[in-house]
């Protein structure tokens, strides 16, 4: 079979850099889909450029330009989901964080400014010239679309996938040629709690229903307890290694999915090398732009729907701060609304917020950790509600599950304080009493 020729648009890392220009922006994909070889030497044309834009989030590489102090004058990363290079970054005063919720994350961007080059990363050109951007396109055909200079780095490491991420050769600038891995996400090994959290939304869970699990312990404990059910489907923005051991296993079929029937659809893969192996040419699997799979018109029309997130902090009312502590941005907004408000707007939907009752923190006085409730009286000063109290459904700690949707005030105080862990309980009746928050308090 002959190779479509595309030595036309091959150029090298060099000549990219080449093209940045004092005050760009530069875009490119997220975790996984970071252009990897441009971005480990961006720091080298530091001292020609000053105030470039760098549009990056989920990052899991520490590259030089974000974590080196030398490089902060030169690069601003705007960022919707810090990670720890992104936190480094931002402890440098190097990044700031761009609010928005995960279906928006390019829509919204683009009405501000749209980037002057979008470098992302591709599976290579087929026998006819067509590439798929791979394992993510939560905004990165959107921002593509809307780049000036169109730039992919082609991976024969990067899976072909199938999805609305599909472009011709023609379509972009310029291609470089590179062999790196994507990232691996070490699949978790979730413990105890997550194994008590895992079972107890497990329960709620029925055959047939399509599921949008979030990213960690808690998420991948639940994805465990799953082995079982029957015909699970999946809508999510995040496919996970325990997803795909949920099919191969025959537990997802997707066929019961009233949309994308037979079909998960998500909007990133980011998990173990036998996870990308898996996906690789899988008709099963669409990775779909998010403002598709976090829609919460699209995600509605699957019946059964299911989401399942998790929160640094709940007060008792109900609002979940997920994304930050205190006021200082921790991680993101991500897709924690959208996906709660597709659950609950479809038919028999569910949406679960789950968390460890407590946390071990540094005290700032003495320095010692010490431990914490995770859920309060009142959020930290300055925390960022990522979901308000009147999206919440349903909450759950290791020491239960509750239901609060539709319920007033006092009613939440109580249910949520039932699932805090014992030794706090008191406290957070009282602190509710104190605040005018409720009007009568239990002596426990
Ligand atoms: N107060 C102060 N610190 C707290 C805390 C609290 N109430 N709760 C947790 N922490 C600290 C932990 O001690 C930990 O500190 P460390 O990094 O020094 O160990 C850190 O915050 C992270 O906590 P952890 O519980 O380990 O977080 P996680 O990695 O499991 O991520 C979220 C949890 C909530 C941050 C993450 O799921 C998120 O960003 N969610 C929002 C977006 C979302 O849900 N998107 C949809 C699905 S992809």
């Amino acid at each position: 079979m002959e190779k479509y020729d595309y030595s036309d648009k091959l150029i090298t890392v060099d000549d990219a850099l080449k093209m940045v220009k004092s005050g760009d922006e530069i875009a490119t994909g997220l975790a996984i889909g970071v252009a990897k070889g441009f971005m480990s030497q961006l720091h080298t044309i530091a001292d020609k450029v000053t105030d470039v834009r760098v549009n990056a989030s989920l990052c899991i590489e520490p590259y030089e330009f974000l974590v080196n102090p030398r490089y902060s004058k030169s690069f601003m990363t705007e960022t919707w989901f810090l990670t720890p290079p992104l936190r480094k970054a931002r402890d440098l005063g190097a990044c700031s964080y761009m609010p928005c919720h995960l279906q928006y994350c390019a829509k919204k961007r683009v009405v501000y400014r749209t980037p002057d080059i979008f470098i992302g990363t591709a599976s290579m050109p087929d026998r006819n010239g067509f590439v798929t951007l791979s394992l993510s396109n939560s905004h990165e055909i959107e921002l593509l679309n809307a780049s000036k200079i169109k730039i992919l780095e082609i991976n024969p490491n990067y899976p072909a996938m199938y999805g609305d991420h599909l472009l011709h050769v023609r379509d972009v600038d310029y291609l470089i040629e590179q062999d790196y891995h994507p990232p691996v996400y070490p699949d978790s090994q979730p413990n105890e709690k997550d194994m008590i959290i895992g079972k107890l939304i497990a329960d709620k869970i029925n055959d047939g229903d399509c599921i949008q699990l979030g990213i960690g312990g808690i998420p991948d404990a639940v994805a465990a307890s799953l082995y079982g059910k029957k015909d699970l489907g999946v809508h999510t923005e995040l496919f996970t290694t325990g997803m795909m051991k949920l099919a191969k296993a025959g537990v997802i079929t997707n066929a019961k999915k009233n949309l994308n029937n037979h079909r998960a659809v998500t909007a990133f893969v980011m998990g173990t090398e036998e996870l990308y192996e898996y996906v690789t040419d899988n008709p099963s699997i669409m990775v779909c732009a998010s403002s598709y799979t976090n829609n919460p018109d699209i995600i509605r029309q699957n019946d059964n729907m299911v989401s399942i997130n998790t929160s640094l902090e709940v007060d008792v009312t109900g609002q979940c701060c997920s994304e930050s502590i205190g006021s200082k941005q921790f991680s993101g907004t991500g897709g924690q609304t959208d996906t709660a408000a597709g659950a609950q707007l479809s038919k028999n939907g569910k949406s679960f917020i789950a968390l460890y009752s407590t946390a071990m923190v540094k005290n700032p006085k003495t320095g010692e950790k010490e431990e914490i409730s995770k859920i309060v009286s009142q959020l930290k000063p300055g925390a960022i509600v990522s979901l308000t109290r009147n999206d919440l459904d349903y909450l759950v700690t290791e020491y239960g599950i509750v239901r609060v949707k539709g319920l007033s005030v006092a009613d939440r105080v109580e249910k949520i304080i039932s699932i805090a862990h014992p030794k706090f309980r008191q406290k957070l009746w009282d602190e509710a009493y104190e605040y005018g928050i409720i009007w009568h308090r239990p002596e426990l």
